[in-house]
């Protein structure tokens, strides 16, 4: 099925591309109603955490849906969202103990933020209000968040509409901003966060938000050890929140539940949304201490937020069976092993002149793109590298999720990898070799 009468009259994301029609999934795949089968080598966009077509999922929303689809909440509560938020605890690090439930990534990191400005002033604190985040991050498209995020290209249009504030220095090994190799690292960039603060006034912050592995705008950026450790000291000594926006790397993408546990770092609350959900429904969380419920109950009793699609039961159902699908099968553990093995596969690639990094964790990989690679120069962003090679990957029946401005907001090319968990080792191989293919095809015409 192509051209313009399979697209109808929504308002498409590219209103000059055709999209092709999906019909349905199954495991790793989306077929379209052509009956071409696609690997979804990136769960969407790090959402299909546990495949395409489970039917199991589909019978405990049925099974919600039979019973009760919506009651609001503010005034219900319900019995799937109170087991929800106990499986989730359960998964989370110790000392979390309170869920707030919500339906978007967006929505969910103006949550925390705004829950971390009540609680300080709750506290007796009324000046700490800033929330410093990073360059090259995504916290997502909504306002708040697009202020929070540092990625030039989404920000720019709407720079005029957005609040400022402060933002720091990515921990980016590949293109470190001091120069360093991960031997001479002396973690300059965690301390970035402590000159910011002193620099705003410790008195006036209220948190720092990060991705623990970062997602979207680079490919997937591993920190090095030690670094959100030395980021817990600096809040802790100046009273900062720790907001770790685990929305793609949360529920196990990481091969981890969280992507801050393979530190060993508690923050004081955990975003994480896209693998609650899995795809089966739009739900996503805040997860928070005791302390911060217990001084906001105390304090005004009331938080003084909310969305109408907060707690809802069916999008509960769906994540209690999610989580419920993923602890049965093991599925956190496989993410690690299939990661790894994935890892070494894309590694192959780094032959390829233009490849200039290859970095992952977990089932989270990430391929960075330049023209040459000792220099890391990166390409000219009008020749649209990334989306050229997703382009060419997609015909070939494989999905990987493009993304470019990670060099310095504008210019840098990359692809991010975030199959199901449940991808096999056969299939990672054929996906490496598309992926591999792609790459090789987008070299020779770039060099033509
Ligand atoms: C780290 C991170 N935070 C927030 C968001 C925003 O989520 P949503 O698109 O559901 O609003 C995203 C989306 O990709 C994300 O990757």
């Amino acid at each position: 099925m192509s051209g313009g009468d399979t697209q109808g009259r929504v308002f498409y994301r590219n209103l000059r591309k055709v999209y092709p029609v999906a019909a349905r999934g199954e495991g790793i795949y989306i077929y379209d109603t052509e009956g071409k089968a696609y690997i979804d080598g990136s769960g969407g966009a790090a959402v299909a955490s546990i495949g395409h077509g489970v039917k199991e999922i589909a019978s405990a929303m049925a099974a919600q849906l039979d019973l009760l689809a919506f009651c609001h909440g503010s005034q219900f509560t319900s019995r799937a969202a109170v087991d929800l938020a106990e499986k989730l605890l359960a998964m989370s690090p110790p000392g979390m103990n309170r869920v707030y439930f919500l339906s978007g990534g967006s929505e969910a990191v103006e949550t925390a933020v705004k829950m971390a400005r009540q609680y300080q002033s709750d506290r007796g604190k009324p000046t700490k209000y800033k929330v410093i985040s990073r360059w090259t991050s995504f916290h997502g498209n909504t306002l708040g968040a697009l202020a929070l995020g540092g990625h030039t290209g989404r920000r720019r249009y709407y720079l005029p509409l957005i609040p400022h504030t402060p933002h720091i220095v990515p921990a980016y090994c590949y293109r470190c901003p001091y120069g360093r190799t991960p031997e001479t690292c002396r973690l300059e960039c965690a301390d970035a966060l402590e000159e910011a603060i002193l620099y705003e006034g410790p008195d006036s912050v209220s948190a720092f938000l990060a991705e623990p592995v970062v997602g979207a705008t680079a490919g997937c950026l591993v920190p090095k050890d030690g670094y959100f450790q030395r980021i817990r000291e600096i809040c802790d000594r100046y009273d900062c929140l720790l907001i770790a926006d685990e929305v793609m790397t949360g529920i196990g993408r990481t091969g981890r539940n969280f992507a801050l546990d393979h530190w060993g770092v508690r923050p004081d609350m955990i975003v994480c949304a896209k693998g609650l959900g899995a795809g089966y429904y739009p739900i996503n969380a805040v997860v928070t201490t005791e302390e911060i419920h217990r001084v906001i109950k105390e304090g005004n009793g009331i938080f003084v937020h909310g969305h109408t699609y907060s707690q809802n039961p069916l999008g509960c159902a769906a994540a209690l069976a999610v989580l419920a699908y993923i602890e049965r099968h093991d599925l956190v553990r496989r993410s690690a092993e299939m990661g790894a093995y994935l890892l070494e596969g894309l590694r192959r690639l780094e032959e390829i002149p233009i490849v200039g990094d290859v970095r992952g964790l977990g089932l989270f990989a990430g391929v960075e793109f330049v023209v040459d690679k000792e220099k890391k120069t990166p390409f000219d962003p009008s020749l649209k590298v990334n989306t050229v090679i997703a382009n060419k990957a997609f015909a070939k029946g494989l999905i990987v999720y493009p993304g470019g401005g990670g060099a310095d907001g504008i210019r840098g090319d990359h692809v991010l990898i975030a199959p199901p968990f449940t991808i096999e080792e056969g299939q990672i191989d054929t996906l490496v070799e598309i992926l591999g293919e792609a790459v090789l095809e987008t070299e020779r015409d770039l060099r033509r």
